[in-house]
C-alpha cells in the first residue's frame, strides 16, 4: 500500500512509498484512511528535525491527524465497519510510569511512549492501519470529513481540562481570554473560549483574510500588532506560536491570578534578554501560572469530539483552507501563506 514515509532526521527524504501491509499484531481493527491533516510537527518531521522510526526501520509513516473509516472489528470492538473513526497519537510506555499507567499518557513521566507517526511507530498517513479499539475514537457520521480536525482539538481540549483544573485552585471567575496565533491550534483554542461563554481575543501577524474572518466569524475580537495594545488583562492565555518574545510578553500582560498555557513548540537558537527578577515578582504578586501542555488522552479526544459536534460545521470547514489529493501529496507539505489546516485527502470519493 501507499503511504508518506521519511528516513527520519534525514532532510528531504519524503516521500510516497510503498509500505507493507499492517501486521495483525497491531490490532483486530482495520481502517481504511480517508483524510490526514498537516501540521507544524510533520513538517518539522520533514524537515529532519524531529521523528523517530519504528525500530529496526528506517523509513516512518508519518501523519497522526487521522480520519479513517472501520473496514473489519470483531464484535464487541465498539467500533463497526462502516464507522468513522480517528486514531489516538500516544500510546504509553511499557513500564509503566504512574501516569501511563492510568491512561494519563499525554503527563508520561519517562519520555518512553510512543507516538504513531512521529515516534517509533508507523502513522496514520498510508492506505491502511490496524489498531486496537481502545486507541480509536468513534466520530459522528454527521461531521463528515471534519473529523480529521479532531486531533488538533485534542490538544486544545487538554489545555483548557489544565487551564480548568489550575483555576479551581481558588475561587475563579475567568472573562476574558487571550490566545496567541491564529493557525489550526489558535483558532480552535479560540473555538472552546467561546462555547465557555468567554470573551476570546486572538492575536497574530496578519492584517487581512481568512484567519481575521475565522475569528470575528466565531463572534471574537481579532488584533494583530503588540499584546500591549490590545487593553485587555487575561485571565487565561493560551500561546499557540512557541515564539519567543511573544511568551515573555504574554506572561507580563496576563491578569491577577491569571493562567498561561503554552502550546507552542519553539525552534530554540534565539536568545532574547528577559528581566528574570521582575517577572518572577510579577508571577509571584500576581499568584500567575505558567504551563506547558502538550499531547491527550482519551477524555480529550472525547471532549473534541463533544467540541466539534457542538460548532458549527461550515466554520470548521472554512478552517480546512486547501484538501490535497494523495496524488499531488507533495503540495500538501509544501507551505503556502493562505493555509490554515491543509489536508491530505487519501478517499477523493469521500463527502466534504
Ligand atoms: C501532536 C501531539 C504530540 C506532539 C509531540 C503534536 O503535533 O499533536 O500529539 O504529542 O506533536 O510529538
Amino acid at each position: 500500500m501507499r503511504a508518506v514515509t521519511v528516513v527520519p532526521l534525514q532532510k528531504d527524504s519524503v516521500d510516497l512509498t510503498e509500505l507493507r501491509e499492517p501486521p495483525e499484531s497491531d490490532g483486530p481493527v482495520l481502517v481504511q484512511t480517508r483524510a490526514v491533516g498537516v501540521c507544524g510537527t510533520d513538517l518539522e518531521i520533514i524537515s529532519g528535525e524531529y521523528g523517530w522510526a519504528p525500530p529496526g526501520e528506517d523509513r516512518l509513516a508519518i501523519g497522526h491527524e487521522s480520519l479513517g473509516q472501520v473496514l473489519e472489528a470483531p464484535d464487541g470492538a465498539g467500533v463497526a465497519p462502516g464507522d468513522l473513526v480517528v486514531a489516538i497519537v500516544r500510546r504509553p510506555d511499557p513500564v509503566p510510569c504512574p501516569n501511563c499507567a492510568i491512561g494519563e499518557w499525554d503527563m508520561c513521566r519517562n519520555g518512553r511512549y510512543t507516538e504513531w507517526g512521529i515516534k517509533e511507530h508507523h502513522g496514520y498517513a498510508r492506505e491502511r492501519y490496524r489498531i486496537t479499539p481502545d486507541f480509536l475514537v468513534k466520530v459522528d457520521a454527521a461531521l463528515g470529513n471534519l473529523g480529521v480536525l479532531l486531533e488538533p482539538t485534542t490538544v486544545v481540549a487538554k489545555a483548557w481540562d489544565h487551564i480548568e483544573r489550575i483555576g479551581r485552585r481558588s475561587e475563579w471567575k475567568p472573562q476574558t481570554v487571550l490566545v496567541t496565533g491564529a493557525g489550526p491550534i489558535g483558532l480552535l483554542a479560540a473555538l472552546l473560549g467561546v462555547q465557555r461563554g468567554l470573551e476570546v481575543h486572538v492575536l497574530d501577524q496578519v492584517t487581512e483574510g481568512l484567519k481575521p474572518d475565522l475569528v470575528s466569524a466565531l463572534g471574537a475580537h481579532y488584533h494583530h500588532g503588540a499584546v500591549a495594545d490590545i487593553g485587555v488583562e487575561p485571565d487565561v492565555v493560551i500561546e499557540c506560536t512557541g515564539v519567543g518574545p511573544l511568551i515573555f510578553d504574554v506572561m507580563d500582560h496576563a491578569g491577577a491570578n491569571g493562567i498561561v498555557c503554552l502550546t507552542g513548540v519553539s525552534s530554540g537558537g534565539r536568545d532574547i534578554s528577559v528581566d528574570v527578577g521582575m517577572l518572577n515578582r510579577r508571577l509571584v504578586l500576581e499568584n500567575d501560572v505558567v504551563f506547558g501542555s502538550v499531547n491527550a488522552n482519551r477524555r480529550h479526544y472525547e471532549a473534541g469530539a463533544e467540541a466539534l459536534a457542538g460548532a458549527d460545521q461550515q466554520w470548521l470547514g472554512r478552517l480546512i483552507s486547501r484538501s490535497v489529493p494523495l496524488d499531488r501529496w507533495h503540495e500538501a507539505y509544501t507551505r503556502q501563506p493562505t493555509d490554515v489546516k491543509v489536508v491530505l485527502q487519501f478517499d477523493e470519493g469521500a463527502p466534504a
